[in-house]
């Protein structure tokens, strides 16, 4: 059975290295996974007075959301945390109250920096965040990638090949754990209680 995915790009850069993790990721995504971009660009900052009847942006995203079967955020480290237009989209996703996107949706976390711990700490507090919403996430591989731009072509090829095998590894045990999460809390299963 194939799943679609929504994937988050952190960066809102032209050059970013985490577009090019994306374009790897999608690469070597196994074939029952179809990685659609959830665009966060265009979404104007978060206010609580627009919640009701936000822009067009704000709804595009949540519907984005909404229809996934799950979300994979591939993200940048900025000052040791999350980035702000990430955290900007997660919080237009979890509201209005009682209208969270984001809960029982099975969720990947990965990201790339060049220094070597490689997005950690923005990882950490991301999975605080989406304890928060409810959202499952892949506990195991963990996936801290020390960008080497002589790894990874722009398109996504990836020219060193432990690093393929991990990434490809990475994107299977993700599948996985869609696929058993979905398992018990696809809509209509006995528990569901919204
Ligand atoms: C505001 C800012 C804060 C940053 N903070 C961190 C950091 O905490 N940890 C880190 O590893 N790199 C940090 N960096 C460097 C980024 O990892 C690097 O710019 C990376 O290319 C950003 O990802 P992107 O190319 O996908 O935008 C920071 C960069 C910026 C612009």
């Amino acid at each position: 059975m194939t799943h679609r995915i929504g994937y988050l790009v952190g960066s809102l850069s032209q050059d970013s290295i985490n577009r090019v993790l994306s374009k790897a990721l999608v690469r070597l995504a196994p074939d029952d996974l179809e990685l659609v971009e959830i665009p966060i660009r265009d979404l104007p900052l978060y206010n609580r007075d627009d919640e009701n009847d936000p822009v067009a942006a704000v709804k595009e995203f949540k519907d984005a959301v909404d229809a996934a079967d799950g979300i994979l955020l591939i993200s940048p480290e900025y000052n040791r945390s999350i980035p702000a237009a990430l955290k900007n989209a997660i919080d237009w996703g979890s509201r209005p109250w009682g209208h969270n996107s984001f809960a029982r949706k099975p969720t990947g976390i990965i990201g790339a920096s060049p220094g070597a711990i490689g997005t950690a700490v923005m990882q950490s507090n991301l999975r605080s965040v989406l304890s928060f919403l409810n959202a499952p996430q892949l506990n195991a591989p963990e996936a801290y990638i020390t960008f080497k731009p002589e790894v990874f072509g722009a398109d996504g090829e990836v020219k060193n090949d432990p690093t393929e095998k991990f990434l490809a590894h990475y994107m299977s045990e993700y599948a996985a754990f869609v696929d058993r999460v979905l398992s018990v809390t696809a809509p209509g299963h006995i528990g569901d209680s919204d």
